[in-house]
């Protein structure tokens, strides 16, 4: 999709869709409140009416609710209502007028349109036909933002929430596609393609013998069950930052069935989501590097199969982990802390990260605690926690920081082993996940983001129902404050 800004009259934009917002209580201007269909226009939030003034011939007036309570995530919301809306018109060129949003900034209204639109449209229909009794997907190609000033001011902003949102759409397709077709090969090949696409992005992905070889004694034991080759995927984005390295890490598990510990059959089939913090991962550094963001990355992203099967890991084996400390699995279904452990200290050991963020599917009890409003958040760094809970509200895509504490780390400590990777007690589950990850990054500001529950079925108008590619608009924000 085409995204612009435009000084262009609005009445005079070439589209097949005309949006205008109303808040509660405004009046429409002269022209349109003549139209037929203008008493229909009282601004309640998300309500449309379809006008026929002279002038565009067709004019859908989005309601905007109470001015003094507008927000970027309303306006989400209110461009995926307008991307349904879109789909049956038929409309491929919107003009949207943008007026005065009251109590945000024009860019941040624009941006969020461009996000909402973009989120709002995305369809999965790799494996099907469109069904006939879905509503009609949008086929949006243009689409002019109308301002009276500041055009040039906007056209950045505009292609920064284009990118990011787009790259979430791929995200989500990632997240859709089903473990047969994603696995640790197809997302070592995305990132290859993404080395080969960006002259500042190159990759590096060693393979089942160099893993072992290097000794990530947690993806070598995870992997050890199943046929597919693990790869731990590395991408370097060398966006001539000031010096600093940012480490970025996602768990990229792309089936897991629990492996020995074996999850009930019932909603099994979602596990092929749980490669999600990989996907952000690969996509927000393609974004990031399509923006030019002048930053350095270092991306890491252990990615296999959890299976069960003659070679799986046991419960009760002891590994041990790339940093040298021994862990005793007491559940292979806790597999993510395994992988993650290694990718962390090979993050920081061997690729230099100064601070690392790592994004992970990594416990069922985040949904517990948050459900799928937010993300977990977990730091042993206040100033970087506060970075992460910036971009996170910034981006919508929230996250609510949570404890460590001494008690929880001593839920990690193993028997025959340094540590365990299951607590014999069912207590503070997302948070013993974090402490023992910490074990893992030598002191470096490091930030963990649990997205079990943001990943799929958030049910936000503009993300839907399934996959939401969490973390690559948050990742994206926060990449841009960086490099400033
Ligand atoms: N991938 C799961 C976590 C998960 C749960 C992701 C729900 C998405 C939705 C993770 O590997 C897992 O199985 N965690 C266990 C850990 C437990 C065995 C200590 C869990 O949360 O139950
Ligand atoms: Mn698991
Ligand atoms: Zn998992």
């Amino acid at each position: 999709m085409q995204v612009e800004s435009s000084a262009t009259p609005f009445a005079e934009l070439d589209a097949d869709l005309h949006i205008t917002t109303l808040a509660v209580g405004a009046e429409l201007p002269a022209t349109f409140a003549a139209a037929a269909g203008a008493g229909d226009a009282r601004g309640a939030f998300g309500k449309l009416a379809l006008l026929h003034p002279e002038r565009p011939e067709r004019l859908l007036v989005a309601g905007l609710g109470d001015a003094g309570e507008l927000d970027p995530e309303k306006l989400r919301v209110l461009g995926a209502l307008i991307a349904k809306q879109a789909g049956i018109y038929e409309a491929k060129r919107i003009a949207w007028e943008l007026g005065e949003p009251g109590t945000i900034t024009q860019a941040e209204a624009a941006a969020a349109i461009v996000e909402g639109l973009i989120m709002g449209a995305y369809r999965f229909e790799r494996f099907r036909e469109a069904d006939p009794d879905d509503p009609p997907p949008a086929r949006i190609e243009h689409m002019a933002i109308a301002v009276t000033e500041g055009v040039d001011e906007l056209a950045p902003v505009l292609r920064r929430a284009r990118v990011a949102a787009e790259s979430a759409n791929r995200a989500r397709d990632l997240q859709n596609l089903p473990a047969n077709v994603v696995t640790p090969t197809y997302l070592a090949d995305r990132a290859l393609e993404l080395a080969s696409g960006f002259e500042a992005v190159s990759a590096e992905v060693l393979g089942r013998e160099q893993i072992a070889a290097k000794g990530l004694g947690g993806l070598v034991a995870v992997s050890s069950g199943t046929a597919e080759e693990p790869k731990l995927i590395c991408l370097r984005y060398a966006g001539r930052g000031s010096g600093e390295v940012l480490g970025l890490v996602g768990k990229a598990v792309t089936f897991d069935s629990g492996g020995i510990s074996i999850k009930p059959s019932g909603g099994m089939h979602e596990m092929k989501m749980d490669m999600s913090g990989g996907a952000a991962v690969l996509e927000a550094i393609a974004a990031i590097a399509e923006l030019e963001l002048e930053l350095d990355i270092v991306a890491v992203v252990p990615a296999t199969e959890n299976m069960p099967s003659g070679s799986s890991m046991r419960p009760g084996d002891v590994i041990t982990q790339l940093n040298g400390k021994t862990v005793e699995v007491n559940n292979t279904d806790a597999e993510g802390r395994l992988i993650l452990a290694d990718a962390l200290t090979w993050c920081v050991r061997e690729q230099g990260a100064d601070r690392v963020i790592d994004l992970a599917t990594l416990t069922g009890a985040v949904l517990v605690a948050l459900g799928s409003t937010y993300a977990a958040l977990v730091s042993n760094n206040d100033d970087l926690a506060g970075q992460v809970e910036a971009a996170a509200t910034h981006s919508g895509e929230l996250a609510w920081r949570m404890p460590l504490h001494p008690e929880y780390k001593k839920l990690t400590k193993g028997t025959v082993a340094d540590l365990t990777n299951s607590a014999s007690k069912r207590q503070a589950g997302t948070l013993y996940a974090a402490s023992f990850l910490e074990e893992f990054v030598d002191d470096t500001p490091w930030a963990h983001l649990d997205i079990a529950g943001t990943a799929w079925d958030v049910g936000r108008e503009y993300v839907g129902k399934g996959p939401t590619g969490f973390g690559v608009r948050l990742l994206v924000a926060l990449a841009a404050e960086l490099a400033g």
